[in-house]
């Protein structure tokens, strides 16, 4: 039902961690299955995403997801990692059973509450970044919320 490489990266996940003195701190939650993700983003003066670093309550997909997600933005401008969706990064991953797909939103939510955090404390406005929701579910359409 999962892919190899889900497997491995749920199982060898990379980039697990803190960073301390991060430019960027997110954290999301998922109110339903009460699974949380935190990331933490160095970047650096020209706005290069150095590292990256996650910290999760979540499930084994949520895992295998921000262990790529951390793996796809690590070395990127802000610009390059506003394109990475969890779209891009199931594909990286080979796919997600249909049931799981909710749990990879957690990776690229909590990406943009650090970027968000990031600017914040720069005083910068990130192109085409909104405001984080704290819940992935939160304004989400009724007709979505059937999983
Ligand atoms: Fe909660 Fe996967 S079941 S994030």
């Amino acid at each position: 039902m999962y892919s190899e490489k889900v497997m491995d990266h749920f199982q060898n996940p990379r980039n697990v961690g803190e960073i301390e003195n991060a430019s960027g701190v997110g954290t999301v939650g998922n109110a339903k299955c009460g699974d949380i993700m935190r990331i933490f983003l160095d970047i650096d003066e020209n706005q290069i995403i150095q590292d990256v670093k996650f910290k999760t309550f979540g499930c084994g997909a949520a895992v295998a997801t921000s262990s790529m997600a951390t793996e796809l933005v690590k070395g990127k401008s802000i610009e390059e990692a506003m394109k990475i969706t969890n779209k891009a990064v199931m594909e990286a991953l080979d796919g997600l059973p249909p049931v799981k797909v909710h749990c990879s939103l957690l990776a690229e939510e909590a990406i943009h509450a650090a970027l968000w955090d990031y600017a914040e404390k720069n005083g910068i406005k990130i192109e085409g970044l909104e405001k984080p929701k704290s819940d992935i579910h939160e304004g989400e359409e009724e007709e979505e919320e059937d999983y």
